[in-house]
């Protein structure tokens, strides 16, 4: 499977193993160190994390599993993020859900990810969300801070528009080396927002998250659910492919911005599948049927 290059010294694998729902797999450390040993050999070596995941607890779980193999973390690139202060019983005095980007927040909460994850460097630390009150200078200062100790290689963000972007790139000393975004056949937000135009202008390679709608797309549950399913099984149909699943992620993938799908599935057939996925060619004209059927209408 292809490697993207983010930067001179850092690739991404084109599928990425996404940790989110980590903590409702119900594997043993042993299990997990075992699932993500497979990945790798099928070429996914790239994993995405957030210090809240699983109430705070997914990095921890991930930081157990690769206690267990010292010759681990040279082989994966380790993603993850932090801003977002959720409601948890970790945070008893936490009144308020709300997004914090001090200074201080950010160093703690590297600190606290370096920890739960059993590692003393991060390949790519995201501003989880953009956030209405954020101060980009004292968000520089402690990339400039994290960059120099070594526990942060490279810094990006997530769920950003192209204006919040540029801005916190015009303060910081290196450039922002991604956005994290939703993008789906359900999801065609950033197709219109002008993120994805600002990525190809950028040369940014996007991270997609939730690349089956958290589902939406394998078991529909309204009509524009059912228009997609209907346009992604008779693409499948017409190359030939089983499970129509891998025609999302194809849809995904041939798309000229170099879009990388996060896989959320804890199952090795399903992400296998999605690597299979790499190597489907789509025409243009299935392409559209699947983006027609979720926008409702043909084109103008
Ligand atoms: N930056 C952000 O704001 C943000 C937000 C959300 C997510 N993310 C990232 O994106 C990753 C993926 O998100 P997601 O979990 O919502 O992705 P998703 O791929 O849209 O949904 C995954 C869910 O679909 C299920 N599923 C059923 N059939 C499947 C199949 N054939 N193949 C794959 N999955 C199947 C999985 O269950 P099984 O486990 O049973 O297969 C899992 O519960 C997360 O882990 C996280 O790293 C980022």
């Amino acid at each position: 499977m292809d490697k993207i290059k983010i930067t001179d010294d850092l690739e991404f694998s084109r599928i990425i193993h996404g940790h989110m729902r980590l903590s409702g797999w119900n594997i043993s450390s042993q299990e997990l160190l075992i699932l993500t040993e497979q990945s790798i050999e099928l070429g996914v070596t790239t994993i995405d994390h957030a210090d809240i995941y699983g109430n705070y607890r997914c990095e921890k779980l991930f930081g157990e599993a690769l206690k267990l193999d010292k010759n681990l973390r040279s082989k994966i690139q380790i993603v993850t993020k932090c801003g977002i202060q959720i409601l948890s019983d970790q945070f008893p005095g936490r009144k308020l859900k709300h997004y914090d980007y001090s200074y201080d927040h950010i160093l703690s909460s590297v600190d606290n990810s370096l920890r739960n994850l059993n590692t003393d460097y991060l390949d790519l630390l995201l501003l989880h969300r953009p956030a209405p009150f954020f101060d980009p200078e004292a968000v520089a200062r402690v990339f400039s801070h994290l960059k120099s100790q070594g526990k942060v290689r490279y810094f990006g963000v997530s769920n950003f528009t192209p204006g919040q972007f540029e801005m916190l790139n015009s303060y910081t000393e290196e450039r922002l080396v991604t956005n994290q975004v939703e993008i789906s056949p359900y999801c065609l937000e950033h197709f219109e927002n002008g993120n994805i135009d600002f990525f190809l202008k950028e040369r940014i390679k996007p991270m997609a998250w939730s690349p089956l709608a958290w589902g939406k797309l394998l078991i529909p549950q309204d009509e524009k659910g059912h228009r997609i399913r209907r346009a992604i099984e008779a693409v499948a149909a017409e190359l030939n492919v089983n499970p129509a699943e891998k025609i999302i992620y194809s849809w995904l993938l041939s798309h000229p911005v170099t879009l990388m799908p996060i896989i959320g599935s804890g199952k090795i057939e399903r992400i296998k599948e999605a690597v299979e996925a790499t190597n489907i060619k789509m025409n243009l004209e299935q392409w559209y049927k699947i983006y027609n059927a979720s926008k409702g209408i043909d084109l103008p």
